[in-house]
């Protein structure tokens, strides 16, 4: 009876205490603050003490999850009490912030140039800073355009690639990820809309919502936004090759109608078009026609 006791007493102890946390070195075997770096100051109760082997230093208590909720977190601390594993690498880096222990694979405020991806920048800076820049050189709230090329390799300056549109406000072309390419610095949320003096080249960059397959590359006929139609709505589209859906992706519906000869768009639809099930009289037919067969049926 006292050993049962005694083992429900283990087993609840294990589940409100955290274990000890893995080694460290710190500056000497004598494991204190002052030796070690400083503990974080939440939670409470953390400390430094000797750790599994000689000479090694650990935290005495890892709180059960140390992916948030910290103040004052370090390096060193993670690595003793990391936070949960994500995708093989192991959260040993403290966030920017130092409110956790966050799986990057390398540390978030001291690292190698040009060293991040996506999924480091979610790690380190959460969701408000979440893509890569261009270069790989930091985090940014938007994701950066992909590579297009422009007239030269010299991407800033002015006339080497399509000015960027004026609005949204703070657009700008940037050396791409790949040598001689460029790429616009941070794309807005969505280009689908409301922007003012789009091109094809931005749009290639900062695509838009796609259609199915057809991605949105092009800018529409206003400039407006970046369209899903199947080639350019501008003068340099090949010619008669007009769909009703490019219409409508270039123009909207004031002007979704190719026209006969798909030279270019119109407001109306051609008329009595065999391919058009919108007639109403076609549809009775089929439903009048369909009753007299089911009658047929029964004589
Ligand atoms: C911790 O380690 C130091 C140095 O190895 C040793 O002097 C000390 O006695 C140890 N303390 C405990 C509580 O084991
Ligand atoms: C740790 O905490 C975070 C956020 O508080 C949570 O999303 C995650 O699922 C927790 N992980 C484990 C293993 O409990
Ligand atoms: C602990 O964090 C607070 C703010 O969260 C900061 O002002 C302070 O400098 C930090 N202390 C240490 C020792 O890092
Ligand atoms: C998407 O593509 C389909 C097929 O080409 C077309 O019928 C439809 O109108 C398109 N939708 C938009 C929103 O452009
Ligand atoms: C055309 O589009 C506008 C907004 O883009 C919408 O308000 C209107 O209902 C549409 N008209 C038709 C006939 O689909």
């Amino acid at each position: 009876m006292n050993i049962l006791k005694l083992l429900i007493a283990s087993l609840l102890a294990s589940q409100i205490f955290a274990a000890q946390g893995a080694d460290i070195t710190c500056l000497s075997s004598i494991c204190s603050t002052g030796t070690c770096p400083k503990v974080p100051t939440v939670p409470a109760g953390l400390s430094w003490q000797n750790g599994s082997i000689n000479g090694n230093c650990a935290i005495n208590n890892c709180p059960a999850n140390t992916s948030s909720g910290l103040v004052n977190a370090s390096n060193p601390f993670c690595t003793s009490c990391p936070g949960p594993t994500v995708n093989g690498v192991a959260a040993v880096f403290v966030n920017i912030g130092f409110t956790g222990c966050v799986a990057s694979t390398a540390d978030c405020y001291a690292r190698p140039a040009h060293t991040w991806t996506n999924s480091d920048c979610l790690a380190c800076y959460g969701k408000s800073s979440q893509y890569t820049q261009v270069d790989k050189n930091g985090c940014q709230a938007n994701p950066p355009g992909a590579d297009v090329s422009c007239s030269a390799a010299t991407c800033t300056t002015a006339g080497t690639c399509t000015a960027v549109p004026t609005v949204p406000a703070g657009l700008a072309w940037q050396n791409g990820a790949n040598s001689g390419k460029c790429a616009i610095t941070s794309c807005p949320a969505s280009t689908s809309s409301g922007l003012t003096g789009a091109s094809d080249l931005f749009c290639q960059s900062c695509p838009g919502t796609p259609n199915g397959s057809v991605q949105a590359v092009f800018a529409n006929n206003a400039q407006t936004g970046c369209v899903a139609s199947t080639a350019t709505c501008g003068d340099s589209r090949t010619a008669n090759t007009w769909t009703n859906a490019d219409c409508l992706a270039c123009y909207g519906n004031s002007t979704q109608y190719a026209k006969a000869d798909k030279s270019g768009c119109q407001a109306t639809a051609l008329p009595s078009s065999s391919s058009s099930p919108s007639s109403s009289s076609t549809n009775s037919m089929i439903i009048l026609s369909s009753v007299l067969f089911t009658i047929s049926f029964f004589f």
